[in-house]
Parts: structure tokens; sequence; C-alpha cells
């Protein structure tokens, strides 16, 4: 099943790549800033026929088209394309993100890299890896040393609620923080040793599936902001090497 996960999702980075940069129809979701390209809708539509060819007794929850048979055993979590905007704009930083849940647990999880053909990968219980690499979380423990990363709702300028808070907060004591706009590479990276933590208020399942389980088997903590473990319809995320997780959470408070 892994195998055939990282093929789909090979197949929508390629889809994605031959987009990138030509003329696509962009629509409007809720409103100007929300946007769905036809990209993220063609990438969705492979994946899903692959799935009802292959494994027609899964559920699948994706992000354009919704969810069916949710509650079977096996259930595909879909984003097409995480980091439309920057797709939108030209940015080369997106991916596909696909994780696949037993009985309501993730036990794999893909993110591909569209633009640097890198594949993330995870099996529940097996480790982490990039383009068959193992990955660990990165060993520093001073917040003050770390290198962050977090994302914005797209609904911010209406609701902000503390996100402009917490962005001040962290960076006044962490080394930098960044926003690159795809949440599923943002956890992909800190998997990678790369961020030492990441955090973000309004996600949705398709987002954080595949790399919370990344995170994990990396070696890393997934939990809200307050430190327990949720599942991935959870809203709030933060994400770390354990480390520096405590005084994130401190920081947050
Ligand atoms: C978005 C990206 C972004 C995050 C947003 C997500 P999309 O996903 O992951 O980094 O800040 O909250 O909605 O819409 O590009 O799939
Ligand atoms: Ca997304
Ligand atoms: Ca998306």
């Amino acid at each position: 099943m892994l195998d055939d996960l990282i093929e789909i999702s090979r197949q929508a980075a390629e889809i994605i790549r031959d987009g990138y940069r030509k003329n696509f129809n962009v629509e409007f979701k809720t409103n100007y800033t929300n946007l769905v390209t036809e990209i993220d809708k063609k990438s969705e539509e492979t994946i899903i026929s692959f799935i009802k060819k292959k494994y027609p007794t899964h559920g699948i929850i994706a992000e354009e088209s919704g969810a069916e048979n949710k509650q079977a055993e096996y259930v595909w979590v879909i984003d097409p394309l995480d980091g439309t905007t920057n797709f939108a704009h030209g940015l080369p930083i997106f991916s596909v993100s696909i994780g696949i849940q037993k009985n309501a647990k993730t036990v794999f999880g893909v993110v591909y890299d569209v633009m640097m053909d890198r594949v993330y990968s995870a099996e529940y219980g097996s480790g982490a890896f990039c383009n068959g690499r193992k990955m660990k979380v990165s060993q520093n423990d001073n917040l003050n040393y770390s290198l962050l990363v977090t994302g914005f709702p797209y609904d911010v300028k209406d609701n902000p609620g503390r996100t402009i808070e917490y962005f001040s907060a962290f960076l006044k004591n962490s080394r930098a923080v960044r926003r690159l706009g795809s949440a599923a590479l943002d956890l992909c990276y800190v998997a990678d040793g790369i961020f030492d933590g990441f955090w973000e208020v309004s996600l949705n399942p398709w987002d954080v599936c595949a790399g919370k389980l990344l995170v994990e088997e990396a070696g890393g903590l997934v939990t809200d902001f307050s430190g327990i473990q949720r599942d991935i319809f959870f809203k709030e995320i933060l994400a770390t090497n354990g480390k520096v997780h405590e005084q994130m959470m401190n920081t947050l408070k």
C-alpha cells in the first residue's frame, strides 16, 4: 500500500509540475484569499480514480471533493496540492500530501515536494524517510537557538485570534521564524531536523495527516497548544523535535 501511495503521489506531482507557471483556471473558494486551481482538481481526480479502481472498499476524505465512505476500515486523507497560493503565484513551494488511516489511526503518510522532486514517506512504527534516507528530528533543546515555522489561516483578516501575538512572541524568543505556505512541507522539515518547531492555529485533516506521522516517526512530538495529543481533525497543532516542546507551549500560553 505504501508503494501505491508513493506512486500515486508521484503521478499527482507530475500533473502539478506540468501545470506550473502555465495558464490555468483559478477560482475563489470562500473569498479572494482562498484559491483553488484546475490543477488542484486534476491532481485530486487522478488520486481518487486510482483509489476507486485499486481499493474500491476504502473511504476518502479529500479537500476539493469532500468525504465518501469515511467509516471504512481504511480511509485516504488527501490534500491534492498543499500550497495553492504559492502555486498560483509561481512560488515553487508546494506539495501533494496523502495519509492513510486504518480504524482512525494513521498508518501511512506521504508528502511529495513537487519542485524539489522529494518524496517524504512514513509507515507507522517503521521510521520516516526522505527519498529513502532515514530522517531524525533536530536535537536542539534551546528555543532561543531554534528555527521555527508557522502558517496563517485564510480568514486571518476577519478572525485574527491570537495569531499575531503568537508570531510576535516567537520572533522574540527564537532565532528566526519562517512562513513557507505549505503546512505539509513545514511538517516534513520538522521531521528532517531543519525546523525545530511548527505551530498553526486552524488546519484541516488533509494538511496534517501525513506530516504528523512523519514527525512522530522521526522522533518528534505533535500535540495541541496545551500538550495534549489529538486526532487529525483537531484544528491547532504544535509539532516539534520534542526538546523545545514545553518552551513553545509556554510561549503559546
Ligand atoms: C494551506 C497551506 C498553508 C496553511 C494554510 C493551508 P492549501 O493549504 O498548508 O501553509 O497556512 O492554513 O490551508 O489551501 O494550500 O492546501
Ligand atoms: Ca492544504
Ligand atoms: Ca490544498
